[in-house]
């Protein structure tokens, strides 16, 4: 049965690729970024608002469409946006990161192009630049399917984004110049709900109807559990990938992910918690937002209720638990033009070990021991005037090195169409997030202890969902 569906999977997509080929719509832009006083836990901060809005402004797309986004900087420091989940196909010097892309200046303005081509989903922007993500300037991106492609749950009454992420009182700059004095990120002072401290934000329901909501975790370091007091939630969607509908009483996102749920305002008509709390912290750092009945009778009540809080295993099961939907459309190709990723043989294995330390005195984070400096001239720039001795093709390695951590502009070769497996090693004792800007992998296994070879018999090839952003245990 997979197979058949996925047969007519792709020819539903070439059918409309073909009748939609150039005529793809655009959308357009205008962004000013700017500094502006926000108070999201109460006291004055700098904040990084668009257009005047802490967060930023949401991007609401349909598949194959052209996003032409005109940023303006007008802050006083090179900025840049980059797109999270957003694939990039021929076009990474759009994505928005220091390496592929120039900043831009204070005072400039860059206009990126990026078209949503073959995608549905949840995803946001952010800033990559600077630690200013540490003060806004990110928002939410929604894909939604083109009208004849059927979506595998009914139209929702509301859809709703839901941005959440740990919080500092401390501006930017401030963090920025802890790192660069050689400390850690102190404990964030609280958690954020779109941009509101506790109790700040609330959302909106009529009695018997159903809603969606696109969580994503925008925040600096910390995982999160997001729960709806006495409602469940249906995993509908994650970066991408229809999943099984499967239903939570909480669900946890890890930093950088995305995932949409729905929820049935079906209990009786009042308001209640939406809560969000920090997972593998001590102490827990708990947020609220309201979810309002239309026709409530009266304000929240009762304590908002707990959810896990150091428990490792309850969160590699959940994300074991996360399977695509098989049966559902849905854009999931791979550039081997099959969709059956179980399959296809690997062509080469990457190890990627993270590790922290110091260096020249600075705060400094490292993969197989190397710690990312930017090249003076951009790579793709680099590239595209075939300027030589900007970096070196393999100055990162295949596998952990063991050795200390030195400073190097890393970039790794590899073959067109090869299909890769990486094994992510996390030796430290807090979750780590990767996250493969302008593309998406299967996540087929997941556990603790050293990867050996043999723990490729206990892989999921057959339902894993895709992704960009997956979780590292501690
Ligand atoms: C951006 O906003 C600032 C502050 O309001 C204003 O001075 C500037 O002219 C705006 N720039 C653009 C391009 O709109
Ligand atoms: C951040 O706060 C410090 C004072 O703690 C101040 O000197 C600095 O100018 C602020 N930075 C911004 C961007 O507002
Ligand atoms: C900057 O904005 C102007 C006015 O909208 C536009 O004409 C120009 O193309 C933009 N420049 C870049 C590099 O995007
Ligand atoms: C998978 O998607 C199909 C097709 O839309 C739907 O009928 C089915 O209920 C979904 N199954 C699960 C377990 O989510
Ligand atoms: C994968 O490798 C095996 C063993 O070398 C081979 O028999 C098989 O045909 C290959 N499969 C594909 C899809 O290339």
């Amino acid at each position: 049965m997979p197979l058949h569906s996925a047969v007519a999977l792709i020819c539903a997509t070439v059918s409309l690729f073909v009748i939609a080929g150039a005529e793809d719509p655009y959308r357009f832009f205008n962004w000013n970024v700017t500094y502006g006083d926000i108070f999201p836990l109460g006291v004055r901060q700098t904040g990084i608002l668009i257009n005047g809005q802490f967060p930023g402004p949401d991007i609401h797309s349909v598949t194959n469409d052209n996003l032409i986004i005109n940023v303006f900087n007008s802050l006083n420091e090179p900025f840049l946006l980059s797109w999270n989940g957003v694939q990039n196909r021929r076009n990474s010097y759009e994505d928005g990161v220091y390496g592929t892309t120039c900043p831009i200046p204070p005072g400039k303005n860059f206009t990126y192009i990026l078209q949503v081509k073959d995608q549905i989903g949840s995803f946001y922007y952010f800033p990559s630049l600077g630690f200013h993500k540490a003060a806004g300037g990110f928002g939410g991106i929604r894909i939604l399917s083109r009208p004849r492609i059927p979506v595998p749950f009914p139209d929702p009454a509301g859809d709703y984004t839901v941005l959440i992420g740990d919080w500092y009182k401390a501006n930017h700059t401030d963090l920025r110049a802890q790192l660069d004095s050689g400390r850690k990120l102190p404990f964030p002072d609280g958690i954020l709900i779109n941009g509101r401290g506790p109790g700040g934000a609330s959302f909106n329901v009529e009695q018997g109807k159903t809603y969606r909501l696109r969580i994503s975790n925008v925040g600096l370091q910390n995982s999160l559990n997001f729960r709806i007091q006495n409602h469940k939630l249906k995993l509908v969607e994650v970066e991408g990938t229809h999943t099984l509908q499967t239903t939570y009483s909480s669900i946890d996102l890890h930093l950088g992910q995305s995932m949409s749920v729905l929820f049935t305002a079906d209990q009786p008509a009042q308001d209640y918690y939406i809560v969000v709390s920090s997972r593998f912290t001590n102490p827990v750092l708990t947020s609220t937002a309201t979810l309002r009945y239309s026709n409530s009778a009266g304000p929240v009540s009762g304590p908002p209720p707990g959810g896990p809080t150091i428990q490792v295993d309850w969160s590699l099961n959940q994300a074991r638990s996360i399977r695509t939907n098989l049966t559902a459309s849905g854009p999931r190709p791979n550039p081997q033009g099959s969709y059956h990723y179980g399959l296809i043989n690997t062509t080469r294995t990457i190890r990627l070990a993270n590790s922290a330390g110091q260096v020249n005195g600075k705060q400094r984070y490292a993969v197989n021991s190397v710690s990312f400096v930017p090249a003076d001239t951009p790579l793709k720039l680099a590239d595209f005037f075939k300027i030589d001795g900007v970096y070196r093709i393999g100055s990162i390695s295949d596998n952990p090195t063991g050795g200390g951590i030195y400073l190097d502009t890393s970039v790794m070769n590899s073959d067109y169409r090869s299909f890769i497996e990486i094994v992510f090693q996390n030796d430290e004792d807090i979750v780590q997030s990767w996250h493969l800007d302008g593309y998406s992998f299967f996540v087929v296994g997941m556990d603790g202890g050293q990867w050996t070879a043999a723990s490729r018999n206990g892989y999921n090839l057959r339902d894993a969902v895709s992704r960009c952003t997956t979780q590292v245990k501690l």
